[in-house]
């Protein structure tokens, strides 16, 4: 089956500490975001894709992928949600079906590997709802309290890490986004916004280094592995 993608790239990444967006920092000669982007254009099954960019946003008009007439341009939000609510208001206009799958996946997740996104289009193929990818916790996990003290430890063994892609039917997650804007609850992802729904995701799990760049080191860690892979 094809599927419709979903970028939201119109946050600012305050704990980068860096100049610019974390999405527009250099990995291997190119910017974060042409790299997440070329996980998607390259693929056979990919029918459009929007990337949400801020709108006051100097740099994706510098990228030579913004004249790439595959990619749509929908408005950044408020939060994420508002964001990737926004693309699929636009793939909605653009043809875009309530029952097609949509893929949402971070901008600053650059190395997504194709085994992961196959792995996820063909174990939820037939799935009528959706899921995400994800990765089991494999530390001890603790709660702690105010003080920064150990309250408990939680059991690890149902407790994964959320990554993306997450990938769900464009007319339930739009609607679930709608109603949980609406209503001011915290989403933090697609899942989250589905689950408010009342819906069960599927949890896929995935490559550990699929991951989010949100520190200064976690850059420098994929910088490393990126010259390695080369
Ligand atoms: O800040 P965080 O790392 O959780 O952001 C996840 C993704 O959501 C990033 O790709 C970021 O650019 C995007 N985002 C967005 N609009 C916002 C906030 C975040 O598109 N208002």
């Amino acid at each position: 089956p094809f599927f419709w993608a979903v970028i939201p790239a119109a946050g600012i990444g305050s704990r980068m500490r860096a100049d610019r967006p974390k999405q527009y920092l250099p990995l291997g000669g190119r910017t974060i975001l042409e790299h997440t982007l070329d996980c998607f254009l390259g693929h056979p099954q990919l029918k459009g894709l929007a990337v949400s960019v801020a709108q006051d946003d100097p740099y994706w008009p510098r990228l030579p992928c913004a004249d790439d007439g595959r990619i749509l341009r929908a408005a950044g939000g408020r939060e994420r949600a508002d964001s990737v609510f926004n693309a699929l208001q636009l793939l909605a206009a653009r043809g875009a079906d309530a029952a097609d799958w949509v893929l949402v996946h971070d901008a600053a997740r650059p190395n997504l590997a194709r085994v992961d996104l196959d792995r996820l289009l063909a174990e939820l193929a037939d799935d009528p709802l959706g899921g995400l990818l994800a990765v089991p916790a494999r530390d001890t996990l603790k709660r702690a309290d105010a003080d920064g003290r150990v309250r408990e430890t939680v059991d690890r063994s149902t407790i994964w890490q959320a990554y993306t892609p997450q990938m769900f039917r464009l007319g339930a997650l739009r609607q679930a986004l709608d109603d949980a804007l609406r209503t001011g609850v915290a989403i933090t992802d697609e899942s989250s916004a589905m689950e408010w729904a009342g819906y069960a995701p599927r949890l896929i799990e995935g490559r550990a280094d699929n991951l989010k760049i949100t520190r200064p080191e976690d850059l420098l860690w994929l910088q490393q592995a990126w010259v390695r892979k080369r």
